[in-house]
Order: structure tokens, then sequence, then C-alpha cells
């Protein structure tokens, strides 16, 4: 297990909890199958967490629209860096298909980013759209 239910700071908007839960699970399993190198469910899965990953971020991006949310575009840009460097990985993984580099993106850089994101930028817009 990569991310804890703990790890995960819960938000004013239900739906983003459920987005934010249902990504845990999905990574977690994602990071079970990159620890235990089993490449065709890395590969399986990998495509799973982008298309995963990119529902959540334009579901966020569509209620901050609709509620009119200043602080939009700030949040985007937090979500486009972490699409372009999954991006990013998902090409390198599709050439060398290496899960050590896969393993050290998840538990360095996606699980920090993702605990920061929804404690930060997450809780900030679901304060303002205050459902
Ligand atoms: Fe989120
Ligand atoms: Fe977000």
């Amino acid at each position: 297990m990569l991310i804890l239910e703990t790890d995960v700071r819960k938000v004013t908007d239900d739906v983003m909890n459920m987005l934010h839960e249902d990504e845990r699970e999905l990574i977690n399993a994602f990071y079970d199958a990159v620890v235990a190198k089993d490449i065709d469910k890395i590969d399986t899965l990998f495509k799973v967490v982008l298309v995963e990953v990119e529902a959540h971020f334009k579901s966020e991006e569509d209620m901050m629209e609709q509620g009119g949310y200043a602080g939009l575009a700030v949040h985007k840009s937090d979500h486009d860096a972490m699409r372009a460097k999954l991006e990013k990985f998902h090409k390198r993984w599709e050439v060398l298909k290496g899960p050590k580099e896969v393993r050290s993106f998840l538990e360095k850089d996606f699980k920090k980013w993702m605990i920061s994101h929804v404690a930060t930028r997450d809780k900030d817009a679901s304060q303002h759209l205050g459902s």
C-alpha cells in the first residue's frame, strides 16, 4: 500500500472525496503491481490510471468553472503539471518497461503531490464550491 486513507485529507465536497478515494484505491493497486514487477498488470493499470486521473481532474475543473471559482487557473495548472508527468512516465514505460522508475515516481513524487494537492488546492476549491 502506497497511500493510506488517513493520508488524504477529507474536504467539504463529497464528490471530491469520492474521486479521491477511488483514485487512492486505484493507485494502491497500481503500486502493488509495480512492486511485484508484474509487467502485464502495470501495462493495463497504467492506462486505467491515466483515464481515471483525467476524469478526476476534469470533474474538478468543470465544478470550479460552473461555480465561478477564482482559483481555477492556478488549480488547473497544478493538475496540468501532474498530467504532463504522468504522460511522460507512461511514454517512458511503453519503451523501457522499467518498474523501478515508475515505483520511484509514485513513492517520491505522486504520493506527496496528491496529499499536498488535496490538502491545499482541493480543500480551498471545495470550500468555495460550498456543496
Ligand atoms: Fe482532487
Ligand atoms: Fe484538484
